[in-house]
């Protein structure tokens, strides 16, 4: 018995979680345990799951999340890897519910797994996406290679200096990670301190934000959405690494190319 059993739209939720897992291992993003995934998924959660019980104790969160009483996360499991999360989402992910105090979660799940040791970041930013009214359900951390590899050069570490970068590389860069890239200085992984930080850079309009020298932190509607905004900007980053490696600085697309995209695709300023 799983509480997937007779639940589609949950259980079709947590399996394009694990379809994105297995993405993450094949690009190479997801060494060990690297990497994690939250996905709201409150809308899914019918009454009789509400009224099960839950198999652990009340854990604390470490901050008090006043949006997500009563709220439903499938999370990553902390120490599972992605490439066995691809294969069975419920042995190394578990479903959690806030507790009414909105500082505790449950986990009412398959098996005791306990979750991310990133929930802190993953939870605060949920937070702060309901308090906003936005859409985006989904959050996802990986250490996607060259976009990390860009964050060792405290050039790229300025204000948009990558960002207007990875847009200039190939038009669908703009096109669909249209926010562009935040970016967040080095804070000690699963701090309150990186949560806080992350959440500024998401309110400053990213969609993606960098941690320097460790990894991406993305949200959008569904994990799928949010894995493809990853995708185009390390595909950028990896145009400019292979024409570094032909032996020249790349042109890049002029501004004028790139407004000109920002304009057709009606994209937000
Ligand atoms: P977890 O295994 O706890 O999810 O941690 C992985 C990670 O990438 C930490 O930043
Ligand atoms: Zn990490």
């Amino acid at each position: 018995m799983s509480v997937l059993d007779s639940r589609p739209a949950l259980k079709a939720a947590v399996w394009q979680v694990a379809e994105t897992a297995g993405y993450l291992w094949t690009k190479g993003w997801a060494e060990r345990n690297g990497g994690n995934i939250t996905v709201n998924v409150t809308e899914y959660v019918d009454e009789s799951m509400r009224a099960l019980p839950a198999i652990s104790e009340a854990i604390p969160i470490g901050v008090e999340l006043p949006h997500l009483t009563a709220c439903w996360f499938y999370c990553k499991g902390t120490q599972k890897r992605m490439r066995d999360l691809a294969r069975d989402p419920m042995a190394n992910g578990s479903i959690i519910r806030i507790t009414d105090d909105c500082a505790h979660y449950e986990i009412v799940a398959d098996a005791l797994v306990m979750p991310t040791s990133e929930l802190p970041s993953h939870l605060s930013v949920h937070d702060y996406l309901l308090a906003k009214g936005s859409p985006y359900r989904a959050s996802l951390h990986t250490h996607p290679i060259e976009l990390v590899a860009l964050t060792h050069s405290k050039k790229y570490m300025e204000k948009d200096v990558a960002t207007k970068l990875l847009w200039s590389m190939i038009p669908e860069t703009k096109a669909f990670c249209p926010r562009g890239l935040g970016m967040v200085p080095y804070m000690l992984p699963s701090s309150v301190e990186l949560a806080k930080a992350t959440i500024e850079a998401i309110d400053d309009n990213y969609d993606v934000v960098m941690w320097e020298k460790h990894g991406v932190f993305a949200v959008d509607t569904d994990i799928m959405a949010a894995f493809d905004q990853v995708d185009v900007l390390n595909k950028a980053a990896q145009i400019y690494i292979s024409a570094r490696n032909m032996g020249f600085v790349p042109e890049g697309m002029t501004d004028a190319q790139m407004q000109e995209i920002s304009d057709v695709f009606g994209l937000p300023k």
